[in-house]
């Protein structure tokens, strides 16, 4: 479907569900991190990269304060008040809570909203690792300061989208969807840095390619497993506290003195200290490979970060090691590792640009032939973040 294509459908699913036609067309991508993972809530560094698949709300301003939301991914309609912004009752309506939440947190922070009437299509697969949560929360906040005419800086966009999925959805994610949806840029990575929240382009060499390898394996980010790595990595930084003040985060911990103090750590924290402090050196020295396609290096450094996090912050499930054993076999394959929060969902893979189209067809079929799963495998190339659409 190409965009006019897409605009149509669009417009005509607003008319039957609205009676009307959208006045105001906006745009959220959804990204992948190329190294970094769970380092955003420690404050480090992410390489983080919009995707080609995103979010579109088209919209039509409304005169009272009615928010009136539908979905092509997704059957039904929901609508709230601004005056009485609450969670949705009803169990299927639950993705509305990320664009309720991000109206809360836009009005709690002293913003006058007024409604409108959204309807939403979106091209990222939902909940596989690829942000489609934080880029619907962008596409909201985007559309909130048209419809009620303010104006926030993209840094301060995604915090209040953080701080919806936080506070409102009930996610203690860190930032680096929201960031990397909000401003992102086409043609490059972002170097990332989680702590003062800047970043810079990082462009992937031209002769490589970035493919998305989905396990389609079920992943559930609102369960225990990712809060509980995140309180692991705040009771290390406590302990490493109280050897060295100065420490913050896992961030100010070279390798050197974490080997001196690692004793100090229950074991398992420890594992995912460890882990956090390579990813983060790691994320640094991807900085100069990438743009350089230094394809030896890229190779070492992803599957460092796939082997860290399968056996020091135990995020692979089994449908991951055998996506990572059918990447690593794929025609023209560089690099292979795990994205998003793990537990299943979307692996990412570099590839020779040429080989791309050799290495979709094989991957599938050794995935499927490994797991009986279809999984869905697709490059993908960086864009600019939320915005409207003709901008
Ligand atoms: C999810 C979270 C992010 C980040 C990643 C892991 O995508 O929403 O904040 O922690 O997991 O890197």
């Amino acid at each position: 479907m190409n965009t006019e294509q897409r605009q149509q459908l669009i417009a005509h699913a607003f008319s039957t569900h609205f009676g009307a036609t959208p006045t105001l067309w906006c745009r959220a991508p959804g990204r992948v991190d190329l190294m970094g993972s769970h380092t955003d809530y420690n404050l480090g560094y992410v390489m983080t990269m919009t995707v080609d698949r995103d979010t579109w709300m088209a919209a039509r301003p409304r005169a009272d304060r009615l928010v009136r939301i539908a979905s092509l991914n997704l059957p039904g309609g929901s609508e709230f008040s601004l005056d009485d912004i609450q969670p949705a009752n009803n169990p299927e309506m639950r993705w509305t809570d990320y664009i309720r939440g991000v109206a809360k947190v836009l009005q709690d922070a002293g913003h006058p909203l007024a409604g409108f009437d959204g309807l939403i299509h979106s091209t990222i697969p939902l909940g596989s690792g690829l942000s489609s949560s934080a880029a619907l929360e962008m596409v909201t906040a985007i559309v909130f300061q048209q419809v009620s005419d303010f104006r926030l800086d993209a840094v301060q966009m995604a915090r209040l989208g953080q701080q919806a999925e936080n506070q409102f959805v009930g996610v203690s994610c860190g930032i680096l969807d929201q960031y990397s949806s909000a401003l992102g840029r086409a043609g490059a990575a972002l170097l990332l840095d989680c702590r003062d929240l800047t970043s810079r382009d990082v462009p992937v060499h031209p002769t490589i390619g970035v493919v998305i390898c989905d396990t389609k394996a079920e992943r559930q980010l609102v369960g225990t497993e990712y809060a509980d790595r995140r309180r692991q990595c705040e009771e290390g930084v406590r302990v490493l506290q109280q050897r060295q003040p100065e420490i913050r985060s896992l961030r100010d911990v070279p390798v050197e003195v974490f080997e001196r103090y690692k004793q100090h750590l229950p074991a398992v924290v420890a594992k995912r200290c460890q882990f956090i402090i390579e990813e983060n050196t790691r994320v640094l020295e991807l900085k100069d490979a990438l743009p350089r396609g230094d394809k030896q290096k890229l190779h070492h450094l992803f599957h460092a970060s796939y082997v860290g996090a399968r056996d020091l912050y135990e995020i692979a499930v089994p449908a991951m090691e055998a996506m990572l054993n059918a990447m690593l076999e794929g025609p023209g394959v560089i690099a292979a590792r795990q994205a998003g929060a793990g537990f299943g969902g979307c692996m990412v893979a570099l590839v020779e640009a040429q080989f791309v189209q050799h290495f979709v067809p094989y991957v599938t079929q050794a995935y499927t032939g490994k797991t009986g799963v279809q999984p869905s495998i697709y490059s993908v190339a960086a864009v600019d973040g939320a915005g409207l659409l003709n901008r």
